[in-house]
Parts: C-alpha cells; structure tokens; sequence
C-alpha cells in the first residue's frame, strides 16, 4: 500500500473506531455517575446504546480483516459446484431476523441453480447486499430476491424499494470507505466496506457484481450478483 492510502486508511479506520468507543465510554459514566437518579426505562436505552456501538466495533474489525485478507491477495478459492438458490435461501432467513419490518418476496429459479464459486464468499456477498437493501429503504416496504441464470452466468438479484442512488455516486460505491452523503446513510450505521469486499469476493470467483439505480419514482436500487454457471463438461469427477 502507498504511503499516503495507508494513512488514509488509517486516519479513517481510527475515526471509525474512535465514534462508537467515545458513545459506550460516554454511556458507561452517565450510567454510573447518575445510578440512582435515572430510570428503569432510560438505563435499558443507554445499555442498549453500549450494545449496539460494541455491535458495530466488532462488525468494523471483522470488515477490516476481510479487507486485509482481500488486499494482500491471502483470501483464495478453488470454485465449486454451489446451488446459489440454497445459499440465497438461508441469506435472507438470517437477514429476516434483524429486519422484521421488512417485506421479503422471492422468484428463485426451479430446481437448482448451479454456479463454479465458494458457498462462503457467496453468503458474505448476499448478506453485504441483503442487509444494504433493509438498511436503505423505508421499514414495511418489499425486498425482492430473484435467481436465474442468463447467458453463461448464474445471478442472484435483490431489488428494494428504496430512495435509489444517484448516478454520479453509483461508480464510487464499490469504493472502500464510500458512503453516498444523503440523510438515509447517515441515519445508518456502515463505514463503507461491505460493497468493496463483495465486489472483491465476487471477482476472485470470476463473477461481478452489477447495480441498477433510480432516484425518481421510488423505483429502488437492484444488485445484480452474476456467477460462472456451473457445466459438468468444465469437471472431472474428482474435482467435484
Ligand atoms: N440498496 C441501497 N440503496 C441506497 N444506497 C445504497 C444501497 N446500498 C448501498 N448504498 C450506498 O452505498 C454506500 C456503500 O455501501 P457499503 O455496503 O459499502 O457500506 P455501508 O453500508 O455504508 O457500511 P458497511 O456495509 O461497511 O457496514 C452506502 O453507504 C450507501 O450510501
Ligand atoms: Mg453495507
């Protein structure tokens, strides 16, 4: 890494870790100093705070660590034989759990769909997307999930009925640390990495990851992730 990105990176990741670390030790001694004057009520929101900001330190750490492991090329697979429509299914049951607000509607391809990737990286990728998709647009509105294949890939589409993203951001939002300056990113938690690792993971896996966007009409945002379909002529049995 250059100098100067390392600094960059640096100075944010220390600004990412600095915020929710100055919130749980501000909490902490409000709790402490004022125990008896507060109430049952505001003790449980203030606790719930701590657990919250210790939730996204964690996520940050992880984040970093899937960006050093993609950065110093450490992070790599042998593609196997994956049914990206089991894998879309357990994604969006976990995102359910967090998201109870949100609507989920799938269009999955029949049967299997077989794509060459790494089951682990598609799940990450899924999530990364999923958890996007509920984070940016308005509770009790519909996230839908469709697979199929077209031409020589496999995809996974996931489209929400969010504001959209304007098109002079949508080629940045792949960049690491990037977050589209608008009031819905700032009601939401990230620190911008979650589309620069899925779109590193999908890479490695030669795949890629497409984004449709439109501001007008509450027309939403589409992510488009396109795996190699899998073809048994391209394996020998002992590959699989
Ligand atoms: N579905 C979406 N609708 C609208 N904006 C989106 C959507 N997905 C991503 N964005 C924008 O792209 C930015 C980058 O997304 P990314 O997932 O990389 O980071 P994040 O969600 O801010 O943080 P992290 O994923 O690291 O917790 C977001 O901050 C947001 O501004
Ligand atoms: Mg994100």
């Amino acid at each position: 890494m250059k100098k100067d990105l390392q600094n960059e990176f640096l100075s944010t990741i220390t600004h990412e870790i600095r915020t929710p670390l100055t919130s749980i030790k501000g909490f902490s001694q409000t709790l402490q100093d004022n125990w008896d004057k507060i109430g049952d009520e505001q003790k449980k929101k203030f606790i719930k705070i701590i657990e919250e900001q210790s939730e996204r330190l964690i996520k940050l750490i992880e984040n970093v660590l899937n960006v050093a492991k993609i950065d110093s090329n450490n992070e790599n697979i042998v593609p196997k034989k994956v049914n990206l429509n089991q894998i879309a299914k357990k994604v969006i049951e976990l995102t359910k759990i967090n998201h109870k607000e949100h609507n989920f509607e799938t269009n999955l391809a029949s049967g299997e769909l077989c794509a060459l990737a790494d089951t682990d990286f598609c799940e990450q990728i899924l999530v990364n997307i999923l958890e996007n998709a509920c984070k940016y647009s308005p509770k009790n509105t519909t996230v839908k999930i469709s697979t199929g294949t077209k031409e020589n890939n496999a995809y996974v589409s996931i489209q929400d009925e969010g504001e959209g993203i304007e098109e002079n951001q949508l080629p940045k939002i792949f960049d690491k640390f990037f977050r589209v300056d608008n009031y819905l990113t700032s009601k939401a938690q990230g620190s911008g990495l979650g589309l620069y690792i899925a779109q590193n993971l999908a890479h490695k896996m030669n795949g890629e990851i497409k984004v449709e966007s439109s501001t007008q009409n509450n027309k939403g945002t589409v992510f488009t992730l396109y795996l190699p379909v899998f073809e048994i002529e391209n394996f020998t049995r002992k590959d699989m």
